[in-house]
């Protein structure tokens, strides 16, 4: 069986360090290896106008915001097929269909999409006095437009993060009900998580669970070298390792955190060659006389080593967006067709493929002679 991958992201922001250790950076290793028979990567902005309906314009600006982080990532369109979802008309009519196979309260028991429901603080009841707006339907049943997204491509491996998770297994159950139900067309998909833990949830600077642009605790992939110096140098430490000579906590300390993300043995020989590794240097940490401005230091010149090349390759592109465009529409294009295939699979199998099943006009036709 052919090997191949889906991802995306929604497009309401720049890509930051999270994006890239939780997924992007994987993904060009991925593209890279030469294991895939195809990659497809989505900018999924059908997805961000669920909860973005009264502001398409923020998607529309973000749309080559995203494109220029996966380019200057290392994503390759002679090695990958960029585009944009809502290009591919077919995705939504998939999406209809599958939600024959969803029930209401299966819906509701997603954990991701309960969670982003308190999140964006929509009213879940109709309690009166509940001024809250409530769900948009199209909000609610994203997970099975994002089964579309997977099946579409007859992806066998989705590289995400592990807030996904759910909607994996909710695609996986929309595929067994499917197959079983109509004929076996669709694949059955396969998560695949960071394998490094501190890569799966990157906290935000300021210590809080998660990146995220409304908390402002964000270091992105655009930003330039002195923003990125200033967001480490201002990073949320160890609260009680007020003295340099205090014993200090390596867990849920950010600077830590982002350490383990990041860090590799060559960059102690580069920047810090007093200590060999990692385990060293916590090791120190937490015997006391280690300063955190000192650890900062050294996981800016990390940061920025890994962000330079990235920011150099953005400043080119920036210099040629209709090539950017290009390469988004060639995109769209290609993930179309193969949508297109899959469709019209999809229909055979549910049988409202009427005009191209002669067998079925003919069976009609004798069937109201013989009344
Ligand atoms: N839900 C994903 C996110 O918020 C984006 C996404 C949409 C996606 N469709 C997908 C990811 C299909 C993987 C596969 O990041």
């Amino acid at each position: 069986m052919k090997k191949i991958i889906l991802t995306g992201d929604r497009p309401t922001g720049r890509l930051h360090l999270g994006h890239y250790v939780g997924s992007l950076k994987r993904r060009v290793e991925l593209q890279n290896s030469g294991e895939f028979d195809k990659v497809f990567i989505m900018i999924a902005d059908a997805q961000a106008l669920t909860d973005n309906a009264d502001n398409p314009e923020k998607i529309r600006q973000n749309i080559i915001e995203v494109a220029l982080d996966y380019l200057s990532c290392g994503l390759d369109p002679e090695k990958s097929t960029i585009f944009i979802q809502s290009q591919i008309s077919e995705l939504t009519e998939l999406t209809f269909y599958y939600m024959d196979l969803v029930t209401v309260q299966r819906l509701q028991r997603n954990p991701t999409v309960k969670q982003e429901i308190q999140l964006r603080g929509f009213a879940e009841n109709n309690d009166a006095g509940d001024n809250r707006p409530g769900i948009p339907v199209g909000f609610f049943c994203y997970p099975i437009s994002q089964a579309a997204d997977i099946t579409a491509f007859k992806a066998t491996t989705v590289p995400v993060g592990e807030d996904q998770e759910p909607m994996i297994e909710q695609t996986r159950e929309i595929v067994r009900k499917f197959n079983s139900v109509y004929a076996p067309v669709l694949v059955e998909p396969d998560i695949l998580l960071p394998d490094n833990n501190a890569c799966r949830r990157l906290p935000g600077t300021d210590g809080k669970a998660k990146m995220s642009k409304s908390l402002g605790n964000c270091i992105y992939l655009s930003d330039c070298e002195e923003d990125v110096r200033k967001k480490v140098m201002s990073m949320y430490t160890d609260p009680l390792h007020v003295q340099v000579s205090d014993p200090g906590h390596v867990e849920g300390n950010t600077v830590f955190t982002y350490l383990d993300a990041f860090c590799c043995p060559d960059h102690f020989s580069e920047f810090w060659p007093e200590y060999a590794s990692l385990d060293e240097l916590k090791d120190h940490y937490r015997r006391g006389g280690l300063g955190d401005v000192k650890i900062k230091k050294f996981l800016n010149s990390v940061l920025q080593c890994q962000l330079a090349p990235i920011r150099e390759r953005r400043k080119e592109l920036e210099k040629d967006i209709p090539y950017v465009y290009d390469v988004l529409r060639k995109g769209s294009e290609q993930a179309r067709e193969v949508a297109a295939r899959t469709l019209s699979e999809v229909k055979h199998a549910m049988r409202i493929d009427y005009f191209d099943d002669e067998e079925l006009m003919r069976s009609q036709a004798l069937k109201f002679k013989a009344e």
